[in-house]
């Protein structure tokens, strides 16, 4: 039998080149040996504010995303989080054996919280909770990830840890899958700070459906360090950052890459960037258009019915684990 995946992105902003590299590549990736479940988190959304007239068009619009990086249909599931009801409910289960102060550790809770805990959302506190019961629910063997879930996944783990140790051998332990090269893909304006989806300056971001003309412009803006090579340097954070863009996009190895530009001065580097980039997101955004609205429900109702079957089962063995049912 094939071993399981599962991960998920949230409907929210616009999906940028790090999420790309540092977690759909590699569920594309991955399709092939494992039996996979990608999953669009709109229940994780909604922990912070969301518009409610965009957010169901954001989450099919994900689904249009997934789709065109090359998830195939019929390789994996891919289905929307409100779609299976059995999230939301193993939340509450596991929400009875996490401790607050495992979730006050989270560093996504202090920073989106920022620091408030009089005015930051119950829902953004329990959000690793929801994550965790994503995950457990499909029994599953790796979860594909960037850096920053790295922290939720060890979580996952210790609940799950803690629930077959209290209750009886219940959950698979998954393994975080974190790619060696572009799990952090960092802010082209600030290097020191992830690329981020709530980002409030939009050049940091190259976004997935940017056009050819703002992506030059971002990567022409983006600030670099000083010296004049253009090497992988962790002491040069911002060419490091643009050069590991590079290379995953052309699939160079980095001694290639840095012969590639041996003696090339940042101008020169950062036209090729550009052309790199505009040219792979174009075939990508050509295929995003695609999928209209009925395409999708064709592959989201199946996606979730399958998954369903699925966590159905796990939450009852859950249930009776704990005795209510
Ligand atoms: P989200 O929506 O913030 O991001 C989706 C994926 O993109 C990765 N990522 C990055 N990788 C490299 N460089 C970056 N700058 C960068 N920014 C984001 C994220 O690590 C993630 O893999 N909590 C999750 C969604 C989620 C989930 C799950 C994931 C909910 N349930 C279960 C895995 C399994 C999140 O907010 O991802």
């Amino acid at each position: 039998m094939k071993k399981r995946i599962f991960s998920g992105a949230q409907p929210t902003g616009q999906l940028h080149i790090g999420n790309y590299l540092g977690a759909l590549k590699n569920w594309v990736a991955l399709q092939d040996e494992y039996e996979s479940f990608y999953c669009i988190v709109n229940l994780h959304a909604i922990t912070l504010p969301q518009n409610p007239k965009v957010l169901r068009q954001k989450t099919l619009d994900l689904a249009r995303i997934y789709l065109a990086a090359g998830i195939d249909p019929e390789k994996s599931t891919i289905f929307i989080q409100s779609d299976v009801p059995e999230h939301a409910e193993l939340t509450w289960i596991l929400s009875c054996i996490a401790r607050m102060g495992e979730l006050e550790r989270m560093t996504q809770y202090k920073d989106k919280g920022k620091g408030n805990s009089e005015r930051a959302g119950v829902g953004l506190f329990t959000y690793p909770v929801l994550m965790a019961s994503d995950i457990l629910l499909y029994q599953t063997d790796l979860v594909p990830v960037g850096q920053d879930q790295k922290q939720h996944l060890e979580l996952t783990r210790d609940l799950a840890e803690r629930f077959n140790r209290d209750f009886g051998e219940t959950f698979t332990i998954p393994e975080p899958f974190i790619p060696p090269v572009g799990a952090n893909i960092l802010s082209l304006q600030e290097p020191t700070k992830k690329m981020s989806k709530s980002d409030e300056n939009a050049n940091g971001s190259i976004f997935l459906l940017d056009d050819a003309d703002t992506i030059t412009k971002k990567i022409k803006r983006a600030v670099t360090d000083s010296g004049t090579e253009i090497n992988f340097d962790d002491s040069r954070p911002a060419i490091k950052n643009l050069l590991t863009i590079f290379q995953l996009l052309t699939g160079k190895s980095a001694s290639e890459c840095e012969t590639h530009f041996a003696g090339k001065g940042y101008g020169h580097f950062k036209t090729e960037l550009a052309e790199t980039v505009v040219e792979f997101l174009r075939p990508f955004q050509d295929r995003v258009k695609e999928f209209d609205d009925a395409a999708l429900d064709a592959i989201l109702k199946p996606g979730a019915e399958k998954a369903r079957s699925i966590a159905s089962d796990t939450l009852k063995s859950v249930y009776k684990k704990v005795g209510i049912a």
